[in-house]
């Protein structure tokens, strides 16, 4: 495991902007897997920076995210569909058609996941973008889930519901189930980038660079992957 240390989180962000740009440059057609939450947000912001400055280009990048709120629809304001439109796609030159996400409000929840799973397996990413959950959980895979799941139904931990309320008015408004990628799925990405900032990720840190992988950390299982980059701020890393 690569991991680096930055000062804060402008640094992080750059940093992780530097890798996701090189990949974008060196392969015009690249698959990247992405991610939600507050820490990507300055990953993003620099890549429309980037994009409008330098004209990098994401035509022909495919997007697949990892995870969704289960009964919000792709245009509802909390939806992980509208923040990855918000916060990046609708500020980039990509094909909205090119961008995949799990359908919140599909039908039927088992043919929803094949789906997913179908999609996963038609486009190999050579990227996978990670946050981390302060539980330690990564997607919306909450502790204990198989090291071998796939697309899945989640119900939250009580952790993640809270920790999720700020983006809510209320916490009675955040959605207790979510669709997410397994954590299997999340490790047959060619390369892992994991990205943790602030106090409250600490403990899920230091439990990750000093632990062996187990199911009761979901993160713990990118220990395992041959090619996998941790980048964190010193308030992250300040348990290591
Ligand atoms: C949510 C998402 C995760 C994300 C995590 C951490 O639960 N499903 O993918 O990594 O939150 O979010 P934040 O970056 O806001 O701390």
């Amino acid at each position: 495991m690569n991991i680096i240390i930055t000062e804060d989180y402008d640094e992080l962000s750059e940093k992780a902007s530097e890798i996701i740009i090189e990949h974008v440059r060196n392969k015009p057609d690249a698959v990247l897997g992405l991610a939600t939450g507050s820490t990507p947000l300055g990953l993003y912001k620099r890549l429309v920076e980037d994009h409008k400055e330098n004209g990098t280009s994401y035509k022909q990048i495919r997007a697949v995210n990892l995870d969704e709120y289960k009964g919000l629809t792709k245009d509802h304001p909390q939806s992980y569909a509208w923040f990855m439109r918000k916060n990046l796609f609708d500020r980039i030159d990509i094909d909205l058609n090119n961008t995949y996400i799990e359908n919140g409000t599909a039908k039927d929840e088992k043919s929803e996941c094949e789906r997913y799973d179908s999609i996963l397996e038609q486009f190999p990413r050579d990227i996978q973008l990670l946050g981390l959950g302060s539980n330690g959980h990564i997607a919306f895979n909450e502790p204990n889930t198989p090291f071998d799941s796939t697309t899945h139904v989640v119900t939250l931990a009580d952790s993640t519901v809270k920790d999720n309320a700020r983006l809510f008015s209320d916490i009675s408004e955040v959605p207790r189930k979510a669709y997410t990628m397994g954590l299997k799925s999340i490790m047959q990405a060619k390369k892992i980038l994991l990205l943790a900032s602030g106090l409250n990720k600490a403990d899920a840190v230091a439990k990750l660079m000093y632990g062996k992988p187990t199911e009761e950390l979901p993160a713990s299982i990118i220990s395992e992957h041959k090619d996998c980059t941790v980048i964190l701020d010193e308030k992250a890393a300040s348990k290591l």
